[in-house]
């Protein structure tokens, strides 16, 4: 059944509130501590192509589901886009706290060991935690109760534009540290040696949660399609945005590491122990500008984690977008807690949905678009029969790999 539904009011909105769905905490927090881990250039060429031979088509699988059907999502896709902002949340509650503290100077002259134990004793307060996350979910509800167009569609086309200024100005600021000059070679010489069989997996996991994929987002948004704007033309700049989104972070993040001369390896610490000691030395709008960046590229995500669920119940449960906003507001509020007080939830949540709900999900839209729906109509929207018998064969046999690689050393 075709719906009468909103939309984002443009093509630019609609594609900047894809682009803002995939460009969030994955880029920033994620792709370079996992190319710290990863052995560097060698890991970006791996993901690069992850991104366009694997996560692409499935994006357009996805896109076609939610177009041609303009509804919402499955219910396992309700549930892992729950579970995502739920503890999303935390770490978006955690850059809330980190852009006041930085707007209040909080930094300055802070040393490593300090920052470490600031971060260790924001974690372990229940309070503030719980507070900041609750002004974060507070934010992203607010967003998503303004509607599709007034709401999601404005705040991506503004917001997005200005993350991306922000993150340029950044990077090139870090590039021109003295010292950096080993960082860049690090993003850009590649070291196939340190390549393993998990980087691999790791990197197309990585395409996967940073392309919002598996989770319904991309599918609710595409819903919110006119008929004359194009699913392969929003996939396309969709990935082209959140990659280069990636590295220009990486840019940001990797030359101003290796100037302070700290390990690259950091692992998820980074973001909130290690760089607001190097930003804060830099003056004090450095890291305010950086907070601000993770605050609006989580935000940017979580809107769209929201809105699969709000969309969900406003279709099938016929409850007002406010009461929809509302009851998810105070389940998400209550797992997000959770999240926040036990870091053994936390890491749980992510675990089951990276690795498990969101191979699922994608495995299940790639199914449905290859096998269900038929030829013709998915030919109209990706023309290319080639495409299609990847979609058909080769991306579901990937899928599994990918999703058995973790389970297994290799
Ligand atoms: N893509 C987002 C990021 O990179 C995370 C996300 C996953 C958002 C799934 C929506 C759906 O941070």
């Amino acid at each position: 059944m075709r719906l009468e539904r909103g939309t984002f009011g443009g093509r630019f909105a609609m594609v900047m509130a894809m682009a803002g769905s995939a460009v969030g905490l994955g880029n920033i927090w994620r792709f370079p501590y996992m190319v710290g881990e990863n052995g560097g250039a060698a890991f970006i060429l791996v993901y690069v192509v992850c991104c366009l031979l694997v996560s692409l088509p499935i994006f357009f699988c996805e896109a076609i589901i939610g177009k041609s059907q303009r509804a919402n999502t499955c219910y396992l896709s309700i549930v892992s886009s729950f579970i995502i902002l739920s503890f999303y949340s935390v770490v978006g509650g955690w850059s809330v706290d980190y852009l006041l503290r930085s707007l209040s100077g909080g930094f300055q002259g802070q040393s490593m060991e300090q920052a470490r134990e600031m971060f260790a004793g924001i974690s372990a307060s229940m309070v503030e935690n719980i507070s900041c996350m609750l002004v974060f979910l507070g934010l992203t509800a607010l967003i998503v109760v303004a509607g599709v167009e007034k709401g999601i569609g404005l705040f991506s086309k503004v917001s997005i534009p200005v993350l991306f200024i922000m993150m340029l100005l950044l990077a090139f600021n870090s590039s021109s540290l003295e010292g950096a000059k080993k960082g860049i070679e690090y993003l850009i010489k590649p070291d196939f040696s340190s390549l393993s069989g998990k980087a691999v997996a790791a990197a197309l996991g990585q395409s996967f949660f940073s392309l919002s994929l598996g989770v319904g987002s991309i599918l609710t948004y595409a819903s919110y399609m006119k008929e004359e704007e194009s699913v392969t033309f929003a996939g396309g700049w969709t990935v082209f945005f959140d990659t280069v989104f990636a590295i220009v972070s990486g840019f940001a993040i990797m030359p101003a590491v290796f100037a302070a001369g700290i390990e690259p390896g950091a692992g998820p610490s980074l973001v909130f122990e290690t760089l607001p000691v190097i930003f804060s030395g830099m003056g004090w709008i450095v890291p305010i500008v950086f907070f601000l960046v993770i605050l609006i590229a989580a935000l940017s995500s979580s809107i769209s984690l929201l809105e699969v669920v709000v969309s969900f119940l406003v279709d099938e449960k016929h409850l007002s977008r406010g009461r929809a906003v509302m009851d998810v507001f105070l389940l998400a509020a209550i797992l997000g807690g959770a999240c926040a007080v036990f870091p053994r939830l936390f890491g749980i949540c992510d675990f089951v949905t990276s690795n498990v709900l969101m191979m699922l999900g994608a495995l299940a839209f790639c199914l449905a678009v290859g096998w269900k729906m038929p030829r013709e109509e998915v030919l109209s929207y990706i023309r290319s029969p080639f495409l299609y018998k990847i979609i058909r064969y080769a991306i579901p046999v990937m899928i599994i790999i990918i999703a058995l690689i973790p389970f297994f050393d290799c």
